[in-house]
Order: structure tokens, then C-alpha cells, then sequence
């Protein structure tokens, strides 16, 4: 998969992309990533990005020109076609189903805003699709941007060393994921929960099930309602001879 980042802090990328498993991933092949800064087709001296904004107001735009050179000159470096996401606070919020829908494109070029945004004639002539990370404002696109990323290759084949931890994931199947514990059997004071020691496969996945929902309907009840849960959790718990499934359903039948 590829994925390009059009920003004017391309070195924030530089730690991200060279540990842990992201930087295993661009080793391995599995990915590409390309950097462009729109300063880089600017064509004055200060190498401008951006101005103030028409009909006055606080703070500074992004210009649609360097933007939009930075993003033409990505079709020289690969002419993969590609799904270009504008990160912006007034996008849909990510969603693990956007996320996995994410991950089958072939390339993703994300663009990081900053200041006030960028001109809305560059969104309207080139974005495909805007997507917000939370109902919050932080000052650039490149976290967001960097969630994208981290949240959409970890679907890729091949990029977890076991495809078993994401399957279970919080969200995978429209549930929080069930409480972890490991060594010691005691931490200061704590124990265990003595099931989880007992070996027995069967009863600790149901055990596993009932904490995930309970963690769900305590902390995130509104995910009971989702169609995400509607569509991939109820198949999942309704599997024959699954003991949990008439239970979890009248729980949510309860909820509505
Ligand atoms: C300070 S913000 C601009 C906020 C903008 N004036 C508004 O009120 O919607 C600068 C840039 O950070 C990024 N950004 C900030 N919050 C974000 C969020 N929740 N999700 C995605 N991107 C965000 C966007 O790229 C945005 O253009």
C-alpha cells in the first residue's frame, strides 16, 4: 500500500515512520510512504504557504497553489491513482469501518492543514474525503494524519506479526475489547481473575465475551447500538452454540 502526506512539517514523520512495526512494514516492502512539503513549489523567495483569509478573521489559510503542485507532483514519484483525505475537525469522525474500508485503496495521500485550514477551492478540486479524528481541535493534520496510518495498516496482511490480535480488537466486532492481564499472578494486591489461570480454552472465551460486553455497556453503551455491533458483533455472538448469545441479546434488547 502506499501512502503520501502532503505537509509543511514533514519531520514530524521522521520518528513515526522509523520505529516499531511501522518502520518493520516500510523494510519489509509492505508499504511506501512519501513525504511532500507544499513550501517545496512555492515560487517566491519566503517560499509562502499561506495568507490571510478573504473577509477577514483571525489567524492564516493555506494556499490552494503550493498544495495543489505538492499533490500533481505525486503522480511523478508513483501513478498509482490515488484516495485523497483531507484531515479536518469538520470531517465524519474515523471509525473502525471506515478504517477497514480505508484499507483495501491502494494508496491514501493525506493532507495535513494547519493554522485556520486550507483554501476550500483546493478541498473542493482534489479531496475525495475529509475525516476528523474526534470532536476536538488540535493545531495540524499530521497526528491525524498519523492515526490514519497507524489504525489502517495495522489491517494490512502481513503487518501484525499475529492476525489473531486483530481480530479480537475493541471494535472489530462493535464491542471494547475484554481486560488484559499478565505476570505477576499478584500486583500489589491485585489478583488475577483465577479462570483466566485455569487453561480451560472454552470457558475463558465465553468469561472473555461477558467482560467485553460488560466493559462496553458500562463505559461505551452507545456502541450496543451502533450498526456496526448490529451487523458484526450479533454474528459473531450468535454463532451456534455460542452459551452467550440469547443473553448478550436480550442485554441489548434491554438497552434499546
Ligand atoms: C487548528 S486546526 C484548524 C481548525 C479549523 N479552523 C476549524 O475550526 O475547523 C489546523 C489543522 O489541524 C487539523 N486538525 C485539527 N483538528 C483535527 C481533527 N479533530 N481531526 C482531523 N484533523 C484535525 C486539520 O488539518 C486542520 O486544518
Amino acid at each position: 500500500m502506499i501512502f503520501d502526506a502532503l505537509t509543511i512539517f514533514p519531520g514530524l514523520f521522521t520518528a513515526f515512520l522509523a520505529e516499531s512495526l511501522l518502520a518493520k512494514a516500510l523494510a519489509k516492502g509492505l508499504l511506501t510512504f512519501n513525504l511532500v512539503n507544499p513550501r517545496d513549489f512555492t515560487k517566491d523567495k519566503r517560499q509562502t504557504v499561506d495568507d490571510r483569509p478573504y473577509g477577514g478573521g483571525p489567524g492564516m489559510v493555506l494556499l490552494a497553489e503550493p498544495l495543489a503542485l505538492a499533490l500533481e507532483s505525486l503522480s511523478q514519484i508513483d501513478p498509482t491513482p490515488s484516495h485523497v483525505i483531507y484531515l479536518t475537525p469538520s470531517g465524519p469522525t474515523l471509525t473502525q469501518a471506515k478504517v477497514q474500508e480505508l484499507a483495501t485503496k491502494p494508496r491514501l495521500t493525506l493532507v495535513c492543514g494547519r493554522y485556520e485550514g486550507v483554501d476550500q477551492r483546493f478541498v473542493d478540486l482534489f479531496v475525495n474525503e475529509e475525516i476528523s479524528i474526534g470532536d476536538y481541535v488540535v493545531s495540524g493534520g499530521e497526528v491525524p494524519a498519523m492515526v490514519v496510518v497507524e489504525a489502517v495498516t495495522r489491517s494490512l496482511p502481513g503487518f501484525l506479526g499475529q492476525s489473531e490480535s486483530l481480530r479480537e480488537e475493541s471494535h472489530s466486532y462493535g464491542l471494547l475489547e475484554h481486560p488484559h492481564y499478565t505476570r505477576p499472578k499478584t500486583f500489589r494486591g491485585l489478583t488475577v481473575p483465577s479462570l483466566l489461570l485455569s487453561g480451560h480454552h472454552a470457558q475463558i472465551a465465553a468469561y472473555r465475551l461477558a467482560e467485553a460486553m460488560a466493559k462496553t455497556r458500562s463505559l461505551r453503551p452507545d456502541l450496543l447500538l451502533r450498526p456496526e455491533f448490529e451487523a458484526t458483533a450479533l454474528s459473531a455472538l450468535t454463532r451456534p452454540g455460542s452459551p452467550l448469545a440469547t443473553k448478550t441479546l436480550k442485554k441489548r434488547k434491554a438497552l434499546k
